[in-house]
């Protein structure tokens, strides 16, 4: 393997990038990326990274060149296309559509999720809005509850986009909302990631303890 020639901005906590890391180590290029660590709150940007970045999110990864890709989704859709293996992402056809859907069920589940951390974690207590941390919830719910009835044949069927997404978002929910118990709900979602969080690309990605 080459001498890692792209940068990945990163931080260990953050789903976003814990999927492109998923990603990487299943499909064999990891060691192409240096990570470069970083911890951008809504408050606090990082001010290398808005170089690179003007939204100041991470992952964002910068290619050999100096040109930047961000968001993970365009990151995800990048190393997809620099592998010989099977696709990730399925290239087109109907599959493609409901795959990148279920993908973005995943990243609704972790938009909410991280800005229920955010709220409770960096807001003043006095400030917090309950009932937008309620509706929070409640999308992460509702959206685990149609994964647990629609879903979950799909997601055994291959470990590819749509299932990276969803065990890094269940995996973020276990780090930072253990209080949402999303098991007792969701049982067959619960059994299904019992076993894909025991992959070795799972393993070595897990949050800082
Ligand atoms: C977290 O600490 O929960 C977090 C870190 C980076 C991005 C998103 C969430």
């Amino acid at each position: 393997m080459s001498a890692p020639s792209m940068t990945l901005f990163h931080n260990p906590a953050s789903p976003f990038v814990r999927k492109v890391r998923v990603l990487l180590l299943e499909t064999g290029q990891h060691d192409r990326v240096t990570l470069h660590g970083c911890m951008p709150t809504p408050v606090n940007p990082d001010a290398q990274l808005v170089q690179d970045n003007p939204v100041g999110k991470i992952p964002a990864l910068r290619l050999p060149d100096g040109s930047v890709l961000h968001d993970s989704r365009v990151i995800l859709d990048y190393f997809d296309h620099q592998h010989v293996g099977n696709p990730l992402i399925p290239r087109d056809g109907s599959a493609r559509w409901r795959r990148l859907t279920l993908a973005s069920m995943a990243d609704g589940i972790l938009d909410a999720a991280v800005l229920v951390r955010y709220e409770t974690a960096l807001r003043p207590v006095e400030k917090h809005w309950a009932p937008w941390l309620d509706e929070q919830r409640n999308k992460i719910n509702r959206t685990l509850a149609e994964l647990e009835q629609d879903a979950i044949a799909e997601l055994t069927s291959h470990f590819d986009i749509a299932a990276i997404s969803v065990a890094c978002a269940l995996g973020y929910l276990d780090f930072r909302h253990p209080d949402m118990h999303w098991r007792l709900a969701n049982p067959q979602l619960a059994a299904w990631y019992a076993e894909v969080s025991q992959r070795p690309s799972m393993q070595q990605t897990q949050p800082p303890a």
